[in-house]
């Protein structure tokens, strides 16, 4: 494992400037402007996107609100299931125009959703990550008190087979023992062997801490500024 994790790793790229370059992207303009519930109103492809993934209740959306330091610019939820649609978030940092996009997507994983509402997200967020030229990045988010399931396997199969580069995000670290932590890491790891399109680290993040959010965001100013 090497490094710890949450912490600015330079050899990875994530130098101090990133971690300020992140900073700034989002602490400009982010608005909601955009839902699709179905791959004919997708919108026009445009700046880079980030794509946020996982099961129901993992907490995506609350780390979008997070990330861009708003309360609720993404609506979160006690009850699995809330995210119905591709959410999308135009982010400009200073001084303005639309720099990335940000994609809050449906849970997966829920099982108590009629099976007509899942094959409809499923077909839509499928078509979304075959057939997106201008997404950048998807974030595949695991709860860290549990580890990878079964629902993620298949998600990251789909992500391999779509050619999309993707990367793992634990979530929820204020709620794991810290004795806990290096285990659920090295587990993560392992079971990312499998899955060749899978970013071989991880950035394990909480959003009522904040801990990992710098992290996350200079990773994602490096790749719309930078190296890939
Ligand atoms: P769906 O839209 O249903 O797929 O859920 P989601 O993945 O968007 O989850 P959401 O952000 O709505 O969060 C689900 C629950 O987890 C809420 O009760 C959040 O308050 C809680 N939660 C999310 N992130 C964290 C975290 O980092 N720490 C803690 N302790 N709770 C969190
Ligand atoms: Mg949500």
């Amino acid at each position: 494992m090497g490094q710890p994790v949450g912490h600015v790793q330079e050899e990875d790229g994530l130098t101090p400037d990133y971690v300020e370059e992140g900073r700034l992207l989002f602490a400009g303009v982010c608005e909601f402007f955009w839902a699709s519930s179905a791959a004919s109103n997708l919108p026009p492809e445009s700046v880079p996107e980030f794509a946020f993934a996982g099961r129901s209740n993992v907490g995506k959306s609350s780390l979008l609100n997070a990330l861009t330091g708003r309360k609720a610019l993404a609506r979160t939820s006690h009850t699995p299931g809330r995210t119905q649609q591709l959410n999308f978030f135009a982010i400009a940092g200073m001084p303005g125009s639309e720099k990335l996009r940000i994609v809050d997507m449906p849970g997966y994983g829920y099982a108590a959703v009629s099976k007509e509402k899942i094959s409809s997200w499923t077909k839509l967020m499928h078509a979304y990550l075959r057939g997106r030229s201008t997404l950048s990045r998807v974030y595949v988010l695991v709860d860290g008190r549990h580890g990878l399931k079964e629902s993620d396997h298949e998600m990251m199969t789909l992500l391999d087979r779509s050619a999309q580069s993707y990367q793992v995000i634990l979530t929820k670290k204020d709620e794991v023992k810290l004795r806990d932590i290096e285990g659920m890491v090295a587990k993560t790891l392992a079971g990312l062997q499998k899955h060749p399109a899978a970013f071989p680290e991880l950035i394990f993040t909480s959003s009522e801490t904040g801990e990992g959010i710098p992290e996350l965001r200079a990773a994602i100013a490096r790749r719309v500024y930078g190296a890939a």
